[in-house]
């Protein structure tokens, strides 16, 4: 079965490549490499034995977008990752950011309609909650006022896609990741973050490594135990594996309604400070941190509820913070090697 994956070389969308592949799916990979390398084609390969097809491709371009879909007649369904994702440079460049991730989903859902390709697996996000109000946050949480054009997007498209379904035979599963972290076991891949990262666990590991002086911890007065913000941290793999369990309910035709959302994280809520303890734990080495105010737009805590995804997916994250942290360091190791 032949899957396209956009933003496929990123750092969520090589991680659920491999997963297809070991899963026995054809993958064809779309990514314009604004976030990414093509290198990471051959790391795919020598992870699970075959390569991915490969297309450099802006899927804003409506043009080049259709070619590919002619260039690779037979596909069943689309997981779509391609997308800009920060949030504080979505703030900076509001419209960079509607223009990259609303057109190309735009693009794309126009030419699976041309197509009749009745699948998509689409990248969302807990931005979409805010801070929500009961804890841990199920799926029917309302949306709150997003805090930045990059979640505005995510609940756009969320819309979008619902408002397809509504009026096609179109059937899609709108995954909300909560923090992903980690990288593969072979430490071939991971996430590569360009220029100074955003999120904490890079961030982290860059510091252990040199290549920054120290980590701001945002706040220290929240209202948590230890007074650091409360996130959950999923391990990029489990999440990985969560889409081929939804695209696998939509090709089988399990799903229940034509537009669904999953919670994806683990349920279990940790502060910046349990994080920073896990990485000292196991890297062995202890981290330059200093507390500095709040980060502008930075909600306090949340955490998923996960057990409709760990009823309805039949899927479950099994990796610990400690293993997302060891792994992230191994990764770090391996970049400096390079
Ligand atoms: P990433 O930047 O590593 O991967 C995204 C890929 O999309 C990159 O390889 C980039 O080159 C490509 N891309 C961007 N715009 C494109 C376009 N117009 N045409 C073709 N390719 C394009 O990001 P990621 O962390 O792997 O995130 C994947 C998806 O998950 C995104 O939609 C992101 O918003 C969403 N998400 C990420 C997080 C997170 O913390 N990483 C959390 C929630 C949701
Ligand atoms: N943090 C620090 N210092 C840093 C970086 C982060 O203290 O240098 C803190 C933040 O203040 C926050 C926590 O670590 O309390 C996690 O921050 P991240 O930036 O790693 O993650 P966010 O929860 O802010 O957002 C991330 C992605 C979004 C995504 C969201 C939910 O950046 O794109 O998770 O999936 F939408």
């Amino acid at each position: 079965m032949k899957i396209l994956v956009t933003g496929g070389t990123g750092y969520i969308g090589s991680h659920t490549a491999v997963e297809l592949q070991e899963a026995g799916f054809e993958v064809i990979i779309a990514d314009n490499l604004s976030n990414s390398e093509a290198g990471v084609i051959d790391r795919i390969a020598e992870i699970t034995g075959t390569r991915p097809a490969f297309e450099v491709v802006d899927l804003t371009d409506v043009d080049a977008t259709g070619k590919l879909f002619l260039k690779y007649p037979g596909i069943i369904a689309v997981i779509h990752f391609a997308a800009l994702k920060s949030v504080s440079e979505s703030v900076e460049r509001p419209l960079a950011y509607y223009q990259n991730n609303i057109v190309s989903l735009l693009n794309l859902i126009r030419e699976m309609e041309c197509q009749h390709i009745p699948h998509l697996v689409f990248s969302s996000s807990c931005t979409v909650y805010g801070q929500p109000e009961k804890l841990p946050v199920t799926e029917d949480a309302p949306f709150r006022t997003p805090w930045s054009p990059y979640g505005n997007t995510k609940q756009v498209s969320e819309q979008i896609i619902r408002d397809v379904c509504r009026v096609s035979s179109f059937n899609s599963i709108l995954l909300r990741y909560f923090n992903p972290a980690g990288a593969h076991h072979t430490a071939l891949i991971g996430e590569l973050p360009l220029g100074v990262p955003n999120n904490l666990v890079p961030y982290i590991t860059q510091t252990a490594a040199g290549k920054r002086d120290y980590l701001r911890i945002f706040g220290n007065d929240y209202n948590t135990p230890d007074g650091t913000a409360i996130r959950d941290y999923i391990h990029v793999v489990d999440l990985a594996k969560a889409h081929v369990a939804a695209l696998t309910r939509l090709v089988e035709r399990k799903n229940t309604q034509q537009a669904e959302a999953f919670n994806l994280g683990t349920g279990k809520g940790y502060s910046v400070m349990e994080v920073v303890q896990s990485f000292e734990r196991v890297s062995g080495v202890r981290l330059n941190y200093r507390y500095v105010p709040r980060r502008p737009g930075d909600v306090e805590q949340v955490w998923a509820d996960p057990s409709l995804a760990n009823r309805e997916l039949a899927w479950k994250a099994e990796q610990d913070l400690d293993e997302m942290l060891r792994s992230a360091w191994n990764w770090e190791k391996r970049l400096m090697e390079r």
